[in-house]
């Protein structure tokens, strides 16, 4: 006997229910397999980029900082020195632990309240336990006014004239 025949047998009501089911359960697997395709093709073409924020800001004109001035900029955690002979950037983390320093006007000097290091106005190790001096940091005159770079570490003599 052919096996087509059987295809022509009239089906049970609990026949065509199993094959709904089964074809239920296809369609259904067919779809998730093609949404996990399309959302695997969409971040493929997606940039995988992380847009880090700008490091660099102006801090103002140069001539309009008198010698001296030590500008302390704590959401950029930087200060900025002008000496006599000339401009730099300093990086306001402590490189002990990592935290805040702060400037204390009575002694030219900057503090670290953590664990009690101090370090001279050039970023220098005045006293421990902070094992290096502040970074400095690149500094830049840019359309006539000063330009910090916190992301970029100068060597600790670099200074910038402007004349
Ligand atoms: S974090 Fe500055 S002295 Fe420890």
């Amino acid at each position: 006997m052919p096996l087509d025949d059987d295809l022509r047998l009239p089906l049970t009501e609990e026949e065509l229910s199993r094959r709904r089911f089964l074809g239920t359960v296809g369609s259904c697997a067919l779809a998730v397999a093609g949404a996990g395709t399309m959302v695997s093709a969409f971040l493929y073409l997606e940039p995988a980029v992380l847009f880090e924020e700008d490091t660099r800001f102006g801090v103002g004109r140069p001539e309009e900082i008198p010698v001296g001035t030590v500008l302390v900029l704590p959401k950029q955690k930087v200060y900025v020195v002008r000496s006599a002979e000339g401009f730099y950037a300093l990086s306001s983390t402590c490189t002990h632990l990592g935290c805040m320093t702060t400037y204390d006007r009575d002694h030219h000097e900057l503090a670290c309240p953590c664990h009690g290091s101090r370090f001279h106005l050039d970023g220098s190790v005045a006293q421990g336990p902070a094992p290096h001096p502040l970074p400095r940091l690149q500094l830049t005159v840019e359309r006539g006014v000063l330009v910090v770079d916190s992301g970029r570490h100068v060597a600790g003599d670099v200074l910038l004239k402007v004349t």
